[in-house]
C-alpha cells in the first residue's frame, strides 16, 4: 500500500493500546518468571490480549487506480515474469504484514498482476485457491487444467485449489487483473502446497458449455463428465444479470457467481458477487465479521465505513475492516462493484455474524444461509 495517498487509515495506529507495565504480575518472583519461560510457559495474565477489551478500530483501506497506475508501470519495466513466478503486487495491510508475509486480509490476500504482450506465466498448482477479475486489457488466456479462458475487462476465471494454471498474452496492450487468494487462510492451517509445472497430468477435451440456458441443468454433469467445469463468468453476462436482478429493500441490487451444477459457490470458501447501486439510493448499513474486499467495475460513488467516508471510481480497490456499519452509494449513474468475501467459511464455523440496519449492540448471530 502507498501510505502517502492510497490509504484511508493505518489499522495498527488505532489499536487500543495496553500498557504492559500494568500486566506485569506485582509480587512475582523474577526467578520464578525465568523457570517458567525457560521451560517454554508463559504466563497468560501477561498477555496482551487474553482477558482484555481489545478493540480493533479498523479503517478502510483503500487504493485509487490513479495512484495505483504509475506504481504498475514500474512493475512492467523492472520485473519479468521469467525470473518472478509471477508479476504481482499484493494489496498489504500494514496491520496485518510481516516482513516477506504481506497480508491483504486474516484470510484473503489480494494484489494486481501484469502480463505484457507475448508474456507467458509458466504453469503450476497450489492448495490455495485463486480467482482473477480482470481490470484492463484483453487477449490473455488463462489455461485451467487444460481449459482456455479468455480474459477481457470484467471478465472472473477461477484457478480453484489443485488445479494447474498458467497464463499467456497475445493482446496489443498489456493486461491488468486483479487476483484474490485464500493464502493467509492456508497458511495458517498448514494446507498451502504448491507445485511446480509443467503439468503433470492428463486433461479431457473441455467441452463448449452445455450451460446455455439459465434454468436448465444438463444431465451430462451427473454423469461426472470431465471438462464441463466452468472457469470462466464473461462479464457481459453478469452485466445483463445485474441489469435484471430486482432493486433490493437494502438498496441495491446483486448477482452471484455459483456453480451452476448445485447453485453453491463455484469455489466453496470464497464468496463472489457482483453489487450495482443505482442512483439516488444509499444502501441499508450492514456490518459483517467476514471480511470484503471491492473491486470497483464501473461508474464512481461513495462509501461510509464508520468514520471513513470516501469516493471511488473504476478499478479502485477497498478493503472493508469486519465489524464496521457500511454503506454504499453511487455518484451521477448506477455503479457496480466486484466483491470477494470470506464469509463462507465464517459461516461453515459458526462464527458468523451480520446484521442490516442500524441495531445497537452486540453483532446479532446471522442464520442465513
Ligand atoms: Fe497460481
Amino acid at each position: 500500500m502507498s501510505t502517502s495517498a492510497t490509504c484511508c487509515g493505518d489499522r495498527a495506529s488505532n489499536l487500543v493500546t495496553i500498557d504492559m507495565d500494568e500486566q506485569k504480575t506485582a509480587g512475582v518472583d523474577a526467578g520464578v518468571e525465568s523457570e517458567w519461560r525457560a521451560a517454554g510457559l508463559s504466563p497468560l495474565w501477561e498477555s496482551a490480549v487474553s482477558h482484555k477489551a481489545v478493540v480493533d478500530q479498523a479503517k478502510v483501506l483503500h487504493w485509487r487506480w490513479r495512484d495505483l497506475e504509475p506504481l504498475i508501470s514500474k512493475a512492467m519495466t523492472h520485473v519479468s515474469p521469467e525470473n518472478v513466478e509471477r508479476r504481482v503486487l499484493l494489496f498489504s495491510d500494514p496491520y496485518l504484514s510481516a516482513p516477506g508475509r504481506a497480508m491483504s486480509s486474516r484470510t484473503m490476500n489480494a494484489g494486481l498482476q501484469i502480463l505484457m504482450s507475448g508474456e507467458v506465466a509458466r504453469p503450476h498448482r497450489h492448495t490455495i485457491d485463486a480467482i482473477r477479475f480482470v481490470l484492463q486489457g484483453r487477449g490473455a488466456q488463462t489455461i485451467v487444467n487444460g481449459q482456455s479462458c479468455e480474459m477481457a475487462p470484467g471478465d472472473l476465471v477461477l484457478t480453484p485449489g489443485g488445479c494447474w494454471h498458467e497464463h499467456s498474452h497475445t493482446g496489443d496492450e498489456p493486461i491488468i487483473w486483479f487476483d484474490g487468494l485464500n493464502g493467509p487462510l492456508h497458511r495458517f492451517l498448514g494446507t498451502a502446497l504448491f507445485e511446480p509445472g509443467p503439468v503433470s497430468e492428463q486433461f479431457a477435451p473441455a467441452c463448449s458449455s452445455p450451460y446455455v440456458e439459465p434454468a436448465l441443468r444438463p444431465d451430462v454433469i451427473d454423469g461426472g463428465a470431465e471438462g464441463c467445469t466452468i472457469f470462466r463468468y464473461p462479464w457481459q453476462q453478469v452485466a445483463a444479470a445485474l441489469d435484471a436482478a430486482p432493486q433490493l429493500l437494502q438498496g441495491f441490487r446483486r448477482v452471484r457467481y455459483v456453480d451452476p451444477a448445485t447453485g453453491h459457490n463455484p469455489i466453496p470458501l470464497m464468496d463472489l458477487s457482483a453489487m450495482q447501486f443505482d442512483p439516488r439510493l444509499r444502501s441499508t448499513p450492514h456490518r459483517t465479521n467476514a471480511n470484503t474486499i471491492c473491486v470497483v467495475v464501473e461508474g464512481a460513488g461513495e462509501t461510509s465505513c464508520g468514520e471513513n467516508v470516501f469516493s471511488w471510481s473504476a478499478k479502485d480497490v477497498f478493503i472493508l475492516p469486519p465489524n464496521v456499519w457500511t454503506t454504499h452509494r453511487a455518484e451521477g449513474a448506477h455503479a457496480r462493484l466486484f466483491m470477494l468475501s470470506d464469509r463462507e467459511i465464517y459461516r461453515r464455523l459458526g462464527v458468523l455474524q451480520e446484521a442490516y440496519g442500524n441495531q445497537p449492540g452486540p453483532l446479532p448471530q446471522s442464520n442465513a444461509i
